[in-house]
């Protein structure tokens, strides 16, 4: 049965809607070049509510005394089929997904004005693409212009965003069992580059070696743009280039994950290209795991979401002061935050359909308590850039490792699995 989990929050959402509509587009197709489409990607929010994979399609959802959930869709084409590929139709989609009504998506527009009519709310990704928010005036003016037959438009216009970034911050157990195949796939794409590298290689032949495992393995592809940086590209914090030949003596910093039934696994990994760190890269990897280790030790219910940034923060800027790199205590190197140049970003972010995911990281003035079933990356670094004012055999040197955990009953759930110890690292990459 491919409906339940849908049906199921598409149940949760209506009772939040009061006697409000909602209406939830997915994402339109995209011109590339000429009549070159880029790979189509459907809306996450529409995605969570339906797992409808065709573009030029609508969900509209009824609240009050009488939900129903309605599916707006493309047609049955026997021409256009023949070109581009199967297309349900809205009888079939309505009967697969699980909606109670469906109807042509050329029919939208004239029946929009009929369906909010008289609703208190309008709810709705406002702002979020400049032709809705038209289509959505356009609706509420073709009420207003029946005024006089009794017609009322909503007097509320709501932002869905609110509610559906709730219900996506905590992943139920579908969502989870997806997160997990896709963490595997990600675990295994790593280790076959650390596997696969060598100094000459060029750093598009290790992308090319997880686009492989993750296209083999099933996912859809790359969740986002892979960086496959090294030596002091690993500095560069967005370096998506893959250019570069990789020279023996230095580190390369994959961070890359797929996408699987779409959702995303995020994982960094930071290794010798020559297959043995040396003591310096090796220093600096200890602290960068050691600040990891003690970030996951502080992801559980009830802590804030910043207490394992400040738990990986106290290690890393210990880290910097026994490297030399800084002077002072760690509470003084905190507070003057003169670790900014060798870590300037947070320890993570909500994981989900999106890389960085849905879902608020305060509550009023607080963070956000942790919760069992919320999904976050760990990924503290070091980052030593070339021109920094420190030792010379520390330059270049940047390592990030990151991993995808679930917030469970008593602590998390590492649930990604790629080499990380610099015992497990240097086996993987043995050749003998
Ligand atoms: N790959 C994006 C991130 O790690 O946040
Ligand atoms: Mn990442
Ligand atoms: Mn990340």
């Amino acid at each position: 049965m491919k409906h339940p989990p849908y049906s199921k929050r598409r149940a949760q959402l209506i009772a939040q809607l009061g006697d409000g509509v909602a209406i939830v587009p997915t994402a339109p197709e995209r011109v590339r070049n000429r009549d070159s489409h880029h790979p189509y990607r459907f809306d996450s929010y529409f995605w969570y509510l339906s797992g409808f994979p065709e573009p030029e399609a609508v969900i509209v959802l009824v609240g009050g005394k009488t939900p129903k959930t309605i599916l707006f869709c493309r047609e049955k084409n026997e021409e256009r089929e023949t070109w581009d590929g199967f297309r349900y139709g809205p009888e079939a989609a309505r009967d697969a997904y699980g909606f109670d009504e469906s109807y042509p998506i050329a029919e939208l527009e004239q029946q929009l004005p009929e369906l909010i009519a008289n609703r208190s709310t309008l709810w709705h990704s406002l702002g979020h693409d400049a032709e809705w928010d038209i289509k959505i005036a356009a609706a509420l003016n073709a009420v207003r212009a029946q005024s006089r037959a009794g017609k009322r438009a909503p007097g509320e216009l709501r932002d869905l965003r609110g509610l559906l970034d709730s219900m996506r911050l905590t992943k139920d157990t579908h969502e989870m069992a997806i997160m997990r195949r896709a963490a595997d796939i990600a675990s295994a794409g790593h280790a076959r580059a650390m596997r696969a590298c060598a100094p000459g290689m060029a750093e598009y032949e290790l992308e090319a070696e997880l686009s492989y495992e993750f296209r083999k393995r099933g996912a859809d592809g790359h969740a986002y743009t892979p960086i496959v940086a090294s030596g002091a590209n690993a500095c560069i914090l967005h370096y998506v280039e893959n250019n570069k030949l990789l020279a023996e003596h230095t580190l390369v910093l994959i961070d890359a994950g797929c996408e699987l039934g779409g959702y995303a696994s995020d994982i960094t990994r930071t290794f010798p290209v020559g297959g043995r760190f040396s003591a310096a890269q090796r220093d600096v990897y200890e602290i960068v795991l050691a600040a990891q280790a003690a970030a996951i030790a502080a992801v559980k219910p009830g802590a804030p979401f910043m207490a394992y940034h400040e738990a990986a923060l106290r290690v890393l800027a210990q880290g910097l002061i026994d490297l030399k790199l800084l002077s002072g205590s760690v509470d003084s190197v905190i507070e003057s935050e003169a670790y900014k140049p060798f870590y300037m970003h947070r320890t993570g972010h909500w994981l989900g359909l999106d890389v960085h995911d849905a879902g608020e990281y305060k509550a009023g003035e607080d963070w956000v308590a942790l919760a069992p079933g919320m999904t976050l990356t760990v990924e503290p670094g070091l980052y030593i850039r070339p021109g920094a004012d420190v030792p010379k055999h520390l330059h270049g040197i940047g390592v990030r490792i990151e991993d995808d955990v679930f917030v469970t009953a008593d602590g998390c759930d590492v649930y990604t699995s790629a080499p990380k110890t610099v015992a497990d690292i240097e086996e993987t990459m043995r050749r003998d």
